[in-house]
């Protein structure tokens, strides 16, 4: 027994149960459930508004659902509860799941945004947070976090993740997994996490979302799962198959992944569940003949909750029955799931107080965190002539753009089911900044996908307005030219709508979308100061806009303080240090574009040469690593503790930050390597380490990264397996991924 408390047990201690204590119970429970009780443990039920068929409570009155999704209502979660607990055959409560992606009530930045403070406590703190509210709520189980790496910015799941690297990728996974369940599973205020979509999600081809994806083993296991493997040495309760095929298999039916990688090499003893109708979508797919074979299939690869496709519970009890598949193997499906309401106090305490949630949502401190994760992941692009940061005694400011006042684009993609947008927009923002000035606000002409999505009758853009004639198009504009005009200086709000990123929510353009770009053009032209922010799910070409507009800062869609977190950049109040987590590329069919590629037969630099394209640079307009900041930073004295390391064995490698000018800022120090031959070709960068720091003006801190194995080695194509090369290799630190500063290390036997 430890001496932990139960998450339900909010009111009384209550030991944890020990590993072997939580067995006991479950083999206690599997030996008095019936078969079919034990394939409803494998069912996740969509709630009715959703449900295609038998109504939630009778499915639960009879067993046959271990979990239900896609509710979000503390007094329906009681109700089902106390059906499961009292009227159902084994009473076993029933897991309560929602995707809480970036918030529950306080919404913080989206992944892609939390990624760019480069500061894991960031990422941690704020899913602390989100668990607080949704386990408030009556939630158990969250779909997040979102692993995927994503190299290719047309895809809209790239807003949900944390960007291109893998090393940036696993710090962000394990702090993610730390702030939703907390020190352990079942900890109070805490929910169980779920890494998804594993894998390879990110690398559909062309950057369309849910299309096939062909990745070699080396891109798999050197770029793809790193963040995933990282869940794993975290604790996470959960994972979550991808939809798509995999190399031709999918990720819902696919042994290699689910048993062979996932369970077998890295000794994951939680449950996996299928995306949404994913073990149905089998046959669809072309996989599976039919409903039963795939139910087969998903099983037997090492699936063990069907969600929402209802093909485990029609078709299971049956492959027992005619001997296709063994009690035992549904069982051991069963265990962990088990385990899992074992370990979260559900058996002890199934409801949730009805009260709770109110008093969890008016915590202050959750404000206070959403605004400084908001602070802590904005990147400034551009700050030429030190227009930023404006001055407090403006006193008339022109607030532009569609998205200036926008609580949704402002919360960003992914909100939880039923929640409504109440974010701080930009233009308050700036409003409760200039108490005393005049700042006026035009949207210019409205933004809109041009064709809809499931999701968008919940959105901004669709459903609920009609769209804008071409004529009210053309006044929105002129009106918003003419209110620049009066302003000494605009603040430009531009970007992408809530719906334009996440979940098929891919573009084949990365252009800002609609009028938005002429309108820029339009009220640059005045000639007054513009700064532009950009509120966006995913790296945008904005080349016009680098090369003419003085102030750029990226402030993807920062959650509910979003548009105080903005206005306290803009007017001084918070030096921005956030670093992109993605490269931006200067046009959308550079995509994809990620600064760890390999070298070519062509040496670096010979663009002039041999051009990658003829008709443009092929390089990022903004790196991998980069940012801005209101100080500046010198990166000097990189030593390598010695010039050569063992095989095996780890070398100290260190640089000073020094904080060269006159405000307090945060650097991202920054650590890259370079294998220079090998058993494989290696990347021509990897990101090894970073560290986020804040210096006072004049001061230097030195920064320490280890370089061992698991830094130096990589899996091999060649070889097939992992290795460590004795070979040489070029090692870079700096503020981002194109650091000069430079040393070498020689790895022998
Ligand atoms: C998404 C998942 C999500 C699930 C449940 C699916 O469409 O791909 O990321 O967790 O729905 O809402």
């Amino acid at each position: 027994m430890g001496v932990k408390k139960h998450a339900g047990a909010a009111a009384q201690e209550m030991p944890v149960p020990s590993e072997t204590e939580v067995a006991k119970r479950v083999e206690a429970l599997l030996g008095r459930m019936s078969l079919e009780e034990k394939v409803g443990q494998l069912t996740q039920v969509g709630a009715a508004a959703f449900a295609h068929g038998p109504l939630p409570e009778d499915v639960i009155r009879k067993g046959g659902a271990g979990s239900i999704l896609w509710l979000n209502d503390t007094k329906q979660f009681n109700a089902l509860q106390k059906i499961a607990v009292e009227e159902s055959p084994s009473k076993i409560p029933l897991l309560f799941a929602l995707d809480v992606i970036h918030g529950y009530h306080t919404i913080f930045p989206v992944p892609l945004a939390m990624a760019s403070s480069w500061d894991p406590s960031v990422a941690e703190r704020s899913q602390a947070v989100a668990a607080k509210e949704a386990r408030a709520a009556g939630l158990h189980w969250t779909f997040g976090p979102m692993l995927d790496i994503a190299r290719d910015a047309r895809w809209g799941r790239i807003v949900e993740g944390a960007g291109e690297d893998p090393c940036l990728g696993a710090a962000m996974a394990a702090a993610q997994v730390r702030g939703f369940q907390g020190p352990y599973l079942g900890a109070p205020d805490h929910v169980v996490a779920c890494a998804k979509h594993f894998a390879g999600y990110g690398a559909a081809d062309g950057g369309r979302d849910y299309d096939p994806v062909y990745l070699p083993e080396g891109q798999l296991r050197n770029v793809y799962f790193p963040p995933f493997e990282a869940a794993v040495r975290a604790g996470v309760g959960t994972f979550m198959s991808a939809y798509m095929d995999l190399n031709d298999v999918p990720a819902s039916g696919n042994r290699f992944l689910l048993r062979e990688v996932l369970r077998g090499e890295w000794g994951f003893k939680g449950f996996v569940v299928s995306d949404a109708f994913a073990i149905g979508n089998l046959v669809i797919q072309g996989f599976a003949r039919d409903g039963r074979e795939a139910a087969f299939r998903a099983l037997s690869a090492g699936l063990n909750m069907d969600m929402a496709s209802s093909t485990y519970l029609q078709h299971l009890v049956g492959l027992v029955k005619d001997g296709t598949l063994q009690v035992a193997d549904i069982e051991a499906m069963v265990r962990p799931i088990l385990a899992i309401k074992v370990q979260m106090g559900l058996f002890e305490h199934p409801y949730i107080d009805e009260s709770k949630l109110a008093q969890v949502i008016a915590l202050p401190e959750h404000k206070k965190e959403a605004r400084l994760a908001a602070q802590r992941s904005m990147v400034l692009l551009r700050n030429e002539g030190k227009l930023l940061p404006l001055s407090k005694s403006l006193k008339n400011v022109a607030v532009i753009g569609p998205l200036a006042d926008s609580k949704e684009a402002t919360e960003g993609s992914w909100m939880v089911f039923g929640h409504n947008p109440a974010a701080v927009t930009v233009l308050e923002g700036i409003r409760a900044k200039l108490p005393g000035a005049k700042v006026t606000y035009a949207p210019g002409p409205e933004i809109r996908r041009d064709l809809a999505s499931w999701f968008e009758a919940d959105t901004i853009s669709g459903g609920k307005n009609a769209p804008q004639t071409p004529e009210q198009a053309e006044t929105a504009f002129k009106t918003a030219v003419a209110t620049a005009r009066k302003a000494e200086v605009v603040v430009m709000v531009l970007g992408e709508n809530a719906d334009m990123s996440g979940e098929a929510a891919s573009r084949a353009s990365l252009d800002l979308p609609g009028r938005q770009e002429e309108l820029l053009e339009a009220v640059a032209a005045l000639g007054k100061p513009v700064v532009l922010v950009l509120l966006n799910g995913r790296p945008l070409s904005i080349t016009w806009a680098t090369e003419n507009v003085p102030a750029i800062l990226e402030a993807w869609e920062p959650g509910s303080e979003g548009g105080h977190a903005v206005a306290d950049i803009l007017f001084g109040e918070v030096n921005p240090g956030g670093k992109l987590p993605v490269s931006f590329p200067r046009k959308g069919s550079h995509a994809p574009l990620y600064y760890a590629r390999n070298l070519t037969h062509s040496p670096e630099g010979s663009i002039t040469y041999n051009p990658r394209y003829w008709d443009g640079l092929p390089t990022p307009l903004y790196p991998f690593g980069f940012g801005l900041s209101y100080t500046t930073f010198s990166i000097t004295n990189l030593k390598v503790a010695s010039p050569q390391v063992k095989v095996g064995s780890s070398v100290e490698v260190t640089a000073d930050v020094t904080n060269t000018g006159s405000v307090l800022g945060d650097e991202v120090v920054q650590l890259y390597i370079h294998q220079k031959a090998g058993s494989d070709s290696r990347p021509k960068r990897e990101l090894k380490g970073f560290e986020r720091l804040t210096l006072k003006p004049g001061e230097t801190k030195t920064v320490t990264f280890h370089l061992g194995p698991a830094e130096l080695g990589y899996w091999s194509t060649s070889a097939g397996k992992r290795v460590q090369d004795a070979e040489a290799f070029d090692i870079w630190v700096g503020a981002d991924s194109l650091a000069t500063l430079h040393a070498d290390l020689t790895v022998v036997r």
